[in-house]
C-alpha cells in the first residue's frame, strides 16, 4: 500500500497521456502531427518551460467535449488512486479550451462529471482550482473569472500558470482582488524560472496563500525565513523540474536542504503524463536519488494534508493525517 498523500499541484491537462490523445483525436477527428504514441513520445525532450508548453497546448486540440474532460479526469483520478493519492486539488486552464472554442461549461461540467463520482468510485476527494494563463492580458483572465460565475459551487480558487518570466504576479492584482471578493482561495506559480522576487510579489500583491514550485526560494535567505515564519506551503514537483531543467539531475535537488531549513514544502507531479510520473513516482524518486528516510516521507505526506483546502472539512483531514501516521513503510 502506498503512503496516503495530497496531490496539490497538478494540471489536468498535463494528464493527458499519448494513449488517450491518439483515442480522442480519433473520437473527435482531429488530426495530431505525430505518427503514433512513439513518436510523440519522442518530442517529449523538453528544454525549458516554454518548450513544453508548447506541446501542452497543441495536444490540447484532442480535447472538445464534456465526455473528453470526464474521461482525462477518470484517468487521472485512478492512477492518482492506485499510487496513494486520497485528495487532489486540480489545476485547470480555461482560457487555453476558450481560445479553441471549447466553453468554460463544457470544460467544468465534464470534469465534475468525474470529480462528483470520485469519492465513491477512486476514493479520492477533490478540488477545482481554475488558473489564470499569465502570458494573457489581465483584460482576458477578467473575463475568464466572468466566465466562471456560474460554476463557482464547483471551484475552490484560483492560480497562475503558463510562461513566468516576464509575466510577474503584479499584472494580475485586479483579477485576485476580484477571485479574493468572491470567496476564492488563492495560489500562484512563481519562483519556477521566474525569480524569487515574483514569490515575494504573489505573497505581498496577490495574497496567495500557497507558492506553487516556489523552487527559487532557496537564491534569498530572507526569503526563505519569512516563508518559514509565515508557514508558506510550496507545492514541489521534483520530475518537473529535472524534466525542464530547472534542476540538472535529481540528486541535486534542493528538496533535502529546504526541508531541513524549515520550509513547509510538499512533494507534487505537475503534469504528470509528460514529466515521467505521478504523484507516487515523484515520491519514490526523491526518496531513491535523495535518500529521504521514512519520517521525512511521512513528514512530506503530513504538510500535503496540512497545506490543502480542507478548511471546510477538518474531520476529513485529521482522517487523512491519521492515516499517515499509522502508516508502515
Ligand atoms: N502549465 C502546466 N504546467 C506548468 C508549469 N509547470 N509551469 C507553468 N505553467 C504550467
Ligand atoms: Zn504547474
Amino acid at each position: 500500500m502506498p503512503l496516503p498523500k495530497a496531490e496539490l499541484h497538478l494540471h489536468i491537462e498535463g494528464t493527458l497521456e499519448p494513449e488517450l490523445a491518439f483515442e480522442l483525436a480519433a473520437r473527435n477527428g482531429v488530426e495530431l502531427p505525430y505518427a503514433d504514441t512513439d513518436e510523440l513520445r519522442k518530442a517529449y525532450d523538453f528544454e525549458d518551460l516554454q518548450s513544453f508548453l508548447n506541446l501542452y497546448y497543441e495536444l490540447m486540440a484532442v480535447l472538445r467535449t464534456e465526455r473528453d474532460f470526464e474521461d482525462l479526469a477518470n484517468a487521472y483520478l485512478a492512477r492518482a488512486a492506485a499510487q496513494g493519492v486520497r485528495h487532489a486539488e486540480i489545476f485547470f486552464d480555461p482560457q487555453a479550451h476558450i481560445a479553441r472554442g471549447v466553453a468554460m461549461g463544457t470544460v467544468v461540467e465534464g470534469l465534475w462529471r468525474a470529480l462528483g463520482e470520485s469519492e465513491a468510485r477512486h476514493g479520492v476527494s477533490t478540488q477545482l482550482i481554475m488558473c489564470f494563463l499569465r502570458d494573457e492580458s489581465a483584460g482576458s483572465a477578467l473575463r475568464t473569472l466572468e466566465a466562471a460565475k456560474p460554476y463557482l459551487d464547483r471551484i475552490v480558487g484560483v492560480g497562475l500558470d503558463s510562461a513566468e518570466v516576464g509575466h510577474p504576479p503584479v499584472k494580475f492584482r485586479e483579477v485576485y482582488e476580484a477571485a479574493a471578493a468572491l470567496g476564492l482561495r488563492r495560489v500562484a506559480h512563481a519562483g519556477e524560472e521566474g525569480p524569487p522576487a515574483y514569490i515575494t510579489e504573489a505573497l505581498d500583491v496577490l495574497g496567495v496563500e500557497r507558492i506553487d514550485h516556489g523552487l527559487r526560494c532557496v537564491e534569498d535567505p530572507a526569503l526563505v525565513e519569512r516563508l518559514v515564519r509565515e508557514r508558506v506551503p510550496l507545492t514541489l514537483c521534483p520530475l518537473s523540474n529535472v524534466r525542464l531543467r530547472t534542476v540538472d539531475v535529481l540528486a541535486d535537488h534542493p528538496l533535502p536542504a529546504m526541508l531541513d531549513a524549515g520550509l513547509l514544502c510538499t512533494v507534487n507531479s505537475d503534469d504528470p503524463a509528460y514529466f515521467g510520473g505521478y504523484a507516487g513516482d515523484n515520491f519514490d524518486a526523491v526518496r531513491s536519488a535523495l535518500g529521504l528516510g521514512e519520517e521525512r516521507l511521512r513528514e512530506l505526506a503530513r504538510n500535503s494534508f496540512l497545506a490543502s483546502f480542507l478548511e471546510h472539512d477538518e474531520e476529513r483531514r485529521a482522517r487523512y493525517l491519521a492515516e499517515v501516521d499509522a502508516y508502515r513503510f
